[in-house]
């Protein structure tokens, strides 16, 4: 398995895997959050768009997993992690979190549902800690642009470096 930046012509494979991802959430987020596709193309672009670079995960010309990462001046988010159903719990997102970690030397956040249990455990696995419920939506809406029904229902995680900072600045 390989991880290499995404190519234009990856995007329909990057559609597919988000969606069959995205599976997870299914009866798990608040079901006024759930549709279908859970990200349609036209979402993906205008990610794209808007500067989320995103990381592939690639074997024999099939992709695993993919991965984005958004500079949002003095923070990086990670934004879009999945990995294809069939291939989940098997290393392919820790590999792609611990590259797109080694892209940005910004401190790094991720938000995720609340309800997202293995996701938030993952993040916790890899070094990422649960930023208070009482900060969290202040920082959703300084870096994310997402409604005000998502901050609710949603957690970021921080790595070491965000939370040093956060510290020092209180
Ligand atoms: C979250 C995700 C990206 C992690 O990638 P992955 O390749 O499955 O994870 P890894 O194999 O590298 O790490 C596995 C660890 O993550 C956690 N984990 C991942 N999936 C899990 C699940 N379904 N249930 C419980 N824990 C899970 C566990 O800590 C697991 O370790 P364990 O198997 O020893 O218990 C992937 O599972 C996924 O795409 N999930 C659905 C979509 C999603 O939640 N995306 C996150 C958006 S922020």
């Amino acid at each position: 398995m390989r991880i290499r930046s995404s190519a234009p012509q990856d995007f329909e494979q990057i559609l597919t895997i988000i969606n069959d991802g995205a599976e997870a959430y299914r009866g798990v987020i608040p079901a006024d959050r759930w549709h279908e596709p859970y990200m349609p193309a036209a979402e993906l672009t205008h990610a794209i768009r808007d500067g989320i670079e995103f990381w592939v995960a690639e074997q024999d010309g099939r992709l695993l997993g993919v991965m984005g990462i958004q500079d949002k001046g003095d923070v990086a988010l990670v934004r879009h992690a999945y990995v294809a159903t069939t291939m989940q719990r098997g290393g392919v997102g820790t590999q792609l979190l611990r590259h797109v970690q080694g892209v940005s030397e910004k401190p790094i956040l991720i938000g995720t549902w609340a309800t997202a249990f293995w996701a938030i455990r993952f993040y916790e696995r890899n070094g990422f800690t649960l930023v208070p419920a009482r900060e969290t939506p202040q920082v959703l809406r300084k870096y994310w642009s997402i409604p005000e029904r998502q901050i609710e229902t949603s957690v970021v995680l921080a790595d070491q470096s965000w939370l040093r900072n956060a510290a020092l600045l209180q």
